[in-house]
C-alpha cells in the first residue's frame, strides 16, 4: 500500500516541473496531514519556498501549481488559502479505494525500511545480586519496543542484555555467603532477597575490619580464576538470573537467556582496549591512572574531564567494559547501529563512550550510536518512587499488584466473569497498563507512578485503547459476523466521522515511523489513543448492527470495525502489549 503522502508528493513534483520548469523538481513539497479542521485532509507548503526562489508571490505560485495538479481522481476540492497554503481534501472514493488497499496489505502500510541495518539493541542489563528497580523496567519495557518497532521494519535485531555482573562488590557477598555457611550446601533463602543480603554483607563490610580485609582478598581471588571462589560467583549468578527471567516473562517481553551478554563477557577483551586507544593516540597518563581526554567534557571548574579507562591499582571500570563492548558489537556482531536504552544519569557517560569510539576510529562516521536515556518514575511525593521505608520497589510484587487491582476493577464491572478468566484477562489487562503508563510518557520526562490513572477506562490508558478493541470484538459477537467474511471492497464511507476515522488509520504507518526515527514510543501510543478516540466517535453516530441499517452500510461499517481492530491490536503489539477479546 502506497502512502497518501507519497502520492500527493509524487503529483506535486510533476506539476513542480510542468509551473515552474525541470530545476525545481527537487523542491519538497512539504505534503501533511492537516491538523485544523475546514483546511482540507492534507495541506502542501511549498509555494512560500518557491515563491522565494522564483521571486513571486506565494499565492500566484500555488495557482499555477493548482492548474497543473492532476489530482481528479484523488481528491475532491483544492483550494490555495492563506499566504499560499495549498488545501487538499481527499475524495470520498479514494479515501474507499485506500482503506482497501490498506486492509488488503498484511503489513497496514507499514514499509519496510530502505537500507536494513543490524542494530544492536542494549536494554534492561539489571545487576546481579542486587533487585531489579523501576528503572530497570523502564528500560526493558522502552527497549523492548523499540526493538519490536525495528523488527517490523526489516531490520535485523540484535537484543543485549549488558548485565551488571562483575566489579568489587562480589568479594564482599561471595565472602558473606562462605561466613554464613551458605557455600556449604547451605539453602538458597539467603539469596532470595537479594537486597537483604547486598545489606547484610555491607554492614558487615563496614563494621568488621578482618572481614573487610578478607572481602578484599576475595575480589583478588575471583579475578584470578579461582575456582571454588568462580563457582560461587556463578551460582549468585544464576540464581539472580532466575529472578530476572520471572519478570521477564509476566512482563511478556522478547529477552532470551540467550541475550545475555554480561560484564564478565568482556573481561579477556579489556587489555585490547587500552592497546588500542594506545595506538590511537588517545591513551594518558594522569595520577597512575589511564585516561582520555575527550573535547568538549569539562568539569564543574570548566577543566578538562577524563574518562578513566583503567585506575592505578589496574583495575577496569564501568567505561572500560563499555568500550570492549563496543568493539565487540562492531567487529563480532557486525552491528551497523547500536542503542542503549538507560536513565538518563548516564547521558554523559554514553557521549563519552561514543565520542571515544569515533576519535579512535572504530566506527565509522556511517555507524550510528543512540542514546535512549530516560527519568526518573516518581512516587506519590514526587520523590523517586521507594517502597514507604525508602527501599528499592520489588518488581515482582509491582506486577502482582497491577494484577490484582486489575481484578478488582473486572469483578465490579463484570461480575458474571469467570474466576479463572478473569484472573487471565486481569493479567493481560494489568501488565499492559503497567508497561502502557511508562510507554505513553515522552520518555526523558520523570513521571509520576499512579496506580488509578493508569487503569482508568478513560483518558490516554491501556484499558482505554483495549476498551475499544473489545468493542469492536463484542460488535462482531452480536451481530453473528464471521471475520474472514468481511470483506474489504465493501468499504464506502458516507458520514464525517467515517472519514475521521478513515484518515486516522491512514496514519498508522507515519506513527510507527516516528518511533522508530525518534526511538520515542509514545509517538505510536499518542496515536493509538486518537485511532481510539476516533473509533469511540465513529461508533457513537454511526449504528452498525441497528434495524433498518442497509446491509451495504452495514458491510461497510464492519470492514471499517474490522480494519480498526487490526489497527489496535498490532500497534499494541508493537508496544509489547497483548489484547484480549473480552474484559
Ligand atoms: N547495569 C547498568 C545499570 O544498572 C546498565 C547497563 C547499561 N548498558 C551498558 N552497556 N552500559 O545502570
Amino acid at each position: 500500500m502506497r502512502s497518501i503522502k507519497s502520492i500527493l508528493s509524487e503529483h506535486f513534483v510533476a506539476a513542480i516541473e510542468a509551473a515552474c520548469g525541470k530545476e525545481y523538481r527537487d523542491t519538497d513539497p512539504l505534503v501533511n496531514v492537516t491538523n485544523k479542521p475546514g483546511f482540507g485532509d492534507y495541506q502542501a507548503n511549498l509555494a512560500m519556498s518557491l515563491a522565494k526562489k522564483l521571486g513571486d508571490k506565494p499565492r500566484s505560485i500555488a495557482g499555477r501549481l493548482v492548474e497543473h495538479l492532476a489530482l481528479e481522481h484523488v481528491c475532491e476540492k483544492i483550494e490555495v488559502a492563506g499566504p499560499g497554503f495549498i488545501n487538499l481534501h481527499l475524495s470520498a472514493s479514494f479515501v474507499n479505494e485506500q482503506l482497501h488497499a490498506m486492509a488488503e496489505d498484511q503489513r497496514l502500510g507499514v514499509e519496510p525500511a530502505e537500507a536494513p541495518q543490524t542494530i544492536v539493541v542494549d536494554y534492561s542489563a539489571p545487576n546481579i545480586a542486587k533487585e531489579m528497580h523501576v528503572g530497570h523496567l523502564r528500560s526493558t519495557v522502552i527497549g523492548d519496543a523499540i526493538v519490536r518497532v525495528l523488527m517490523a521494519q526489516g531490520h535485523k535485531v540484535i537484543r543485549q542484555n549488558h548485565m551488571g555482573d562483575w566489579g568489587t562488590q562480589f568479594g564482599m557477598l561471595i565472602e558473606y555467603l562462605i561466613d554464613i555457611g551458605w557455600s556449604e550446601g547451605g539453602s538458597d533463602n539467603a539469596i532470595r532477597d537479594l537486597d537483604l543480603l547486598y545489606r547484610q554483607a555491607k554492614q558487615k563490610f563496614d563494621a568488621d575490619e578482618d572481614f573487610s580485609e578478607r572481602a578484599r582478598q576475595r575480589v583478588v581471588a575471583l579475578q584470578r580464576g579461582d575456582e571454588y571462589t568462580l563457582s560461587l560467583w556463578r551460582h549468585l549468578v544464576e540464581e539472580s538470573i532466575g529472578h530476572f527471567n520471572q519478570v521477564y516473562q509476566r512482563l511478556g517481553v522478547l529477552l532470551e537467556e540467550s541475550d545475555n551478554c554480561p560484564e564478565s563477557f568482556y573481561n579477556s577483551r579489556l587489555d585490547g582496549v587500552i592497546v588500542s586507544l594506545e595506538e590511537a593516540g588517545l591513551l594518558e597518563i594522569s595520577e597512575g591512572a589511564a585516561v582520555v581526554f575527550l573535547d568538549g567534557f569539562t568539569d564543574r571548574d570548566d577543566k578538562p574531564l577524563p574518562m578513566i579507562v583503567r585506575k592505578r591499582d589496574g583495575g577496569y571500570l564501568y567505561a572500560t567494559t563499555d568500550l570492549a563492548a563496543v568493539r565487540y558489537r562492531l567487529d563480532d556482531l557486525q552491528a551497523g547501529r547500536i542503542i542503549y536504552v538507560t536513565d538518563a544519569r548516564q547521558a554523559q557517560h554514553f557521549a563519552m563512550v561514543f565520542a571515544t569510539v569515533k576519535r579512535a576510529g572504530w566506527a565509522g562516521p556511517e555507524v550510528r550510536l543512540d542514546h535512549v536515556a530516560f527519568g526518573t518514575v516518581l512516587g506519590p511525593n514526587r520523590k523517586p518512587f521507594k517502597t514507604r521505608e525508602g527501599g528499592t520497589i520489588k518488581l515482582t510484587e509491582l506486577l502482582d499488584e497491577a494484577e490484582a487491582r486489575t481484578a478488582a476493577v473486572i469483578e465490579k464491572k463484570n461480575p458474571d466473569m469467570a474466576e479463572a478468566q478473569r484472573r487471565d484477562v486481569a493479567g493481560v489487562i494489568g501488565i499492559g497498563a503497567l508497561k502502557y503508563a511508562d510507554l505513553s510518557n515522552d520518555r526523558i520526562k520523570d513521571y509520576v507512578f499512579d496506580w488509578d490513572r493508569m487503569l482508568a477506562l478513560d483518558g490516554n490508558t491501556a484499558p482505554y485503547l483495549q476498551n475499544a478493541y473489545v468493542r469492536i470484538l463484542s460488535i462482531f459477537r452480536k451481530g453473528l459476523v464471521e471475520r474472514q467474511q468481511i470483506d474489504s471492497h465493501a468499504i464506502s464511507i458516507q458520514s464525517p466521522a467515517e472519514k475521521a476515522l478513515a484518515l486516522k488509520l491512514f496514519q498508522y504507518a507515519a506513527a510507527v515511523e516516528a518511533v522508530s526515527e525518534r526511538l520515542e514510543p509514545h509517538r505510536l501510543c499518542s496515536y493509538l489513543y486518537e485511532l481510539a478516540t476516533c473509533f469511540h466517535s465513529f461508533y457513537e453516530s454511526c449504528p452498525i448492527l441497528k434495524e433498518g441499517i442497509e446491509e451495504e452500510l452495514r458491510n461497510s461499517r464492519l470492514a471499517l470495525c474490522d480494519l480498526s481492530a487490526r489497527v489496535m491490536q498490532e500497534g499494541l503489539g508493537l508496544l509489547g502489549i497483548e489484547t484480549v477479546e473480552r474484559m
